[in-house]
């Protein structure tokens, strides 16, 4: 017998202010800890409005974490302190490990009728691996595999592998797996999931009927699993999409200011410190 994973609960995305002042919706952030470990916080920002998105997020630091970002709409700007930069445009991924730290700003742009949108998934890093060199994976849209099921269901493979379809995120320190998955009306989906890890669905379009116990979800709600070895998920009379999201728990500490996790209050302290005495920034290229 396959043990089907049963719901946790369902959360509903809390409206907030970030950045300079951008609206948008966190699916789960500090208040959750450490209930999605790996994971630290989701944030949905889609908009059709520029005056909820223009300022962006001006300079700030990471540390300690990764941060995922993948957009539907318009576009990111992104620049670093070390000087990388960049532009995120619909269907990119930009898979950044912050490690030691790095000083960043992204700036939102919209498409021609205003709108912007996308996610940003906060994963943590190790003890081991919080102070690693930063590094940047850009993931353009082309280089994502798409999976189309006989029954029109439609899998983006970020990271993670579908049937040995491996996603183009690769190495990544907490062996996630992060897919975008369009299921048309009237089917069903089955997904294997490895037992302990951290397993959770966010609705980004209509609705579907998760865990065999069919409780629906839409657009905005976010579905943790408890443990067990697959999920099932059902589009009745409406199609679905959704990011499904995983992760190996790390079981470790967290001490979380603002843009910076790390394990102990002295590292915080640490860290802010150094921000504020101009040697935060560890590498040069
Ligand atoms: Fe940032």
């Amino acid at each position: 017998m396959t043990l089907d994973r049963k719901i946790r609960r369902i959360l509903q995305g809390k409206p907030t202010l970030e950045g300079a002042g951008v609206h948008l919706k966190r699916a789960f952030g500090f208040s959750e800890v450490p209930e999605f470990d790996p994971f630290l916080l989701l944030d949905d920002f889609r908009g059709d409005d520029p005056r909820y998105y223009i300022q962006g997020f001006p300079w700030h630091p990471h540390r300690g974490i990764e941060t995922i970002t993948y957009m539907l709409d318009g576009s990111v700007e992104h620049g670093d302190s070390i000087g990388n930069e960049g532009i995120i445009n619909p269907g990119d991924v930009q898979w950044m490990t912050a490690g030691s730290g790095i000083l960043h700003q992204e700036m939102p742009k919209g498409d021609n009728e205003g709108r912007m949108g996308g996610f940003q998934l906060w994963a943590n890093l190790p003890a081991s691996r919080k102070m690693m060199e930063p590094r940047y994976r850009d993931i353009k849209s082309e280089q994502i595999p798409e999976i189309n099921m006989p029954n029109g269901t439609k899998i983006r493979v970020i990271c993670g592998d579908v049937g040995g379809v491996e996603g183009s995120a690769k190495d990544i320190v907490i062996k996630p797996e992060f897919l975008d998955i369009t299921m048309p009306e009237n089917t069903d989906y089955l997904h294997p999931t490895e037992m302990g890890h951290t397993v959770f669905a966010y609705i980004i379009e209509g609705k579907g009927y998760f865990s065999q116990e069919k409780k629906a979800a839409a657009n905005e709600n976010l579905v943790l699993f408890d443990n067990g070895e697959q999920i099932t998920i059902a589009a009745r009379r409406e199609a679905v999409r959704f990011l499904l999201i995983s992760g190996k728990p790390l079981g470790e500490p967290v001490a979380w200011r603002g843009p910076i996790v790390l394990n102990t209050q002295e590292e915080l302290e640490i860290a802010f410190a150094e921000y504020r005495n101009g040697t935060f920034i560890k590498s040069e290229d």
